[in-house]
């Protein structure tokens, strides 16, 4: 008998099926089941409860007049109580059936209850989309993580990288672990440091990624390496970024890109096709950088929708608009994209959205609209009625649209309207989100210029090979150099990045100086690896898939907090352990540190 203050039985019975498993073939049986109480009614001193646990829940039923012990006991039974039952199983009467559940044509007759332990009273209910602030929901996360929609989540993922280890291990590569303690080597974000209290003054970094281990391995002679690897990176977070995040790294050897993407294509078919049932065509799209940008202002462009790009800087740029004009004579670019049905936007409406568009850091928002009557706009009488006509023609406008314009820097024009073309998506409702958009973007640029750091930063990382026919451009233009680089894009999210490497020491030492990394610092920071392109490098090259965001994307997670276990705030803390937390003096006097 359950008494207040014995919180657990130690004598239980072990359970015979799980609570998702029972059905109409198991009518007669005797079984017993373990698990938490869901729900508990009390029906004309009958008691119902459902009992939960991963794999489903099962009606289970105490009757006086069948069993009045296990009644008595069971009207002490509250929610999330464990317990376990052994009984009957019965088909329910005609009309109790429930649809809804998998065994919801049964239910258990209890003649023997056990409470194995209590639970207070749980913060949230342990049910399916509760509007729960994420704060309480992240504090309590076992009771978030019992919830089913929650466990469906986790064994998704479990699945994902089910399929990764079963595909590359089919496909020749080998697992191999690599360091998490390993040498700063800055990749593109803050390091993670960890001190050495055995070597004082002196730290290892977590990761960001096992880069130059693989390549390293490639030196070794692993031609074909994978492993889903935990990565940290000390950056700013987002809805779809983590300190901590998981990765599945890829690394070939005598490969070119084709050979990488093909190997990627083979996997996504085969994730989609087990886990969503869908057939992905292949060979997947691929669109260069340039014509990402100057078609739909993004390097992840989410091809769900149209609203393509037109750039109007020719048609414009003897025009008597000074304004366009003059910035296509800088080198500027004009360009924009029809709204279908966009002449109906009214003033306000307009308003707003060249209001958003002055947010992001341009100078205004241009429009014309092609109505009925023709040409509406408050810019006709600087362009005039046909440079008008030929803006709607070359953006492809239809009576009833709107043509939006932006005139700047080429980068500003395509990245503002880049954003512009994703809020009107979501203003129209223009996104089909049934729809699975999947494609390449290729041949990005080596270098971007850093505002920030005044000076070039590799636009993926520093051993990316540039193109062999642009390498002469490292000595005359290196901005205009692309790079053996793609990334993989679903939705309009980067879910892959890699790259062909560069494997002689020699590239390696001239692209470090052109990234700004002197002979001095290359030696200090990656002499291992320049030592080791030395000594028989093969030509190599990889990709990484960022788990969290895929799993994410599959499921329809709005967060990638939702398919990690134990995931960070965005203020990168764990409310659950409340962690990162304080440690006492003689941690840090042992690890030589003393705090400012
Ligand atoms: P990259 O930096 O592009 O490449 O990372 C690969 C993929 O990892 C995911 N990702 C992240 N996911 C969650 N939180 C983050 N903070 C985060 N950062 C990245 C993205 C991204 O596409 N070593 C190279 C790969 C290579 O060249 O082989 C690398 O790490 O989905």
């Amino acid at each position: 008998m359950f008494k207040e203050g014995i919180s657990a039985v130690m004598q239980y019975k072990k359970r015979t099926h799980t609570c998702g498993e029972l059905r109409s073939l198991h009518i007669g049986q005797t079984v017993t089941l373990t698990g938490w109480v869901d729900t508990r009614r009390d029906l004309g001193g009958v008691i119902f409860i459902d009992l939960r646990d991963r794999y489903g829940k099962t009606q289970v039923v105490f009757n006086p007049k069948h069993h009045q012990d296990a009644h008595e006991l069971a009207k002490d039974l509250r929610s999330e109580f464990v317990i376990s039952i052994t009984g009957n199983v019965e088909k329910r009467p005609v009309g109790t059936e429930n649809p809804k559940l998998a065994t919801g044509d049964i239910d258990v007759l209890v003649s023997e209850l056990a409470i194995i332990n209590k639970a207070e009273n749980t913060p949230f209910a342990i049910e399916d989309g509760i509007d729960t602030n994420e704060d309480l929901r992240l504090k309590y996360r076992y009771l978030d993580l019992r919830r089913p929609e929650m466990q469906e989540r986790l064994l998704f993922r479990h699945k994902m990288c089910q399929i990764s280890r079963r595909y590359f291990d089919q496909n020749n590569f080998v697992e191999i672990e690599t360091p998490v303690l390993m040498k700063s080597t800055p990749e593109g974000a803050r390091d993670f440091l960890v001190p050495s209290r055995i070597n004082p003054g002196k730290f290892y970094a977590l990761p960001q990624s096992p880069q130059t281990y693989k390549q390293i391995l490639m030196v070794a002679g692993y031609d074909r390496y994978f492993q889903i690897v935990k990565c940290f990176r000390d950056e700013d977070l987002r809805a779809d970024r983590q300190p901590e995040f998981t990765q599945i790294d890829v690394e070939m050897s005598f490969v070119d890109e084709i050979d990488i993407q093909n190997t990627v294509e083979g996997f996504v078919k085969q994730l989609f096709k087990e886990l969503k049932g869908i057939d992905v065509q292949t060979p997947l799209p691929r669109l260069t950088y340039k014509e990402a940008m100057e078609q739909y202002g993004s390097d992840k462009p989410d091809l769900r929708f149209g609203l393509k790009f037109a750039d109007f800087s020719e048609i414009v740029k003897d025009s008597g608009f000074k304004v366009f004009a003059e910035n296509v004579k800088k080198g500027g670019v004009v360009a924009g994209f029809a709204v279908p049905g966009g002449a109906s936007f009214t003033r306000n409406q307009m308003d707003n959205l060249v209001d958003f568009t002055k947010s992001l850091g341009v100078g205004g928002l241009a429009y014309i609209k092609l109505t009925e009557k023709g040409i509406d706009s408050a810019i006709e009488k600087f362009l005039g009625t046909e440079v008008c006509k030929k803006i709607c023609d070359a953006a492809g406008a239809k009576v009833g649209d709107n043509v939006l314009i932006v005139s700047d820097a080429w980068n500003k024009t395509y990245t503002t309207l880049g954003t512009l073309r994703l809020e009107i998506a979501k203003r129209l409702n223009l996104i089909d989100e049934n729809k699975w958009n999947l494609l390449w973007v290729v041949d990005f640029p080596m270098f971007e210029y850093s505002q920030e750091e005044k000076r070039y930063v590799a636009m993926h990382h520093p051993f990316t090979s540039p193109k062999p026919e642009d390498v002469a451009m490292l000595d005359t233009d290196p901005s205009k150099a692309r790079a053996r680089a793609y990334d993989l894009v679903l939705n309009g999210n980067e879910i892959a990045g890699g790259s062909i490497r560069i494997f002689s020491s020699e590239l390696q030492s001239k692209v470090f100086g052109l990234l700004g990394i002197g002979a001095e610092e290359a030696k200090m920071k990656f002499g291992f690896m320049l030592d080791a392109f030395r000594y028989g490098a093969p030509p190599h090259g990889g990709i990484a898939f960022g788990i969290d965001r895929m799993a994410m994307l599959l499921t329809g997670s709005k967060s990638i907090r939702d398919v990690i276990a134990f995931p960070k705030t965005s203020s990168g803390y764990s409310l659950m352990d409340d962690n990162p937390s304080e440690v006492d003096t003689k941690q840090l006097d042992e690890l030589h540190i003393r705090l400012k």
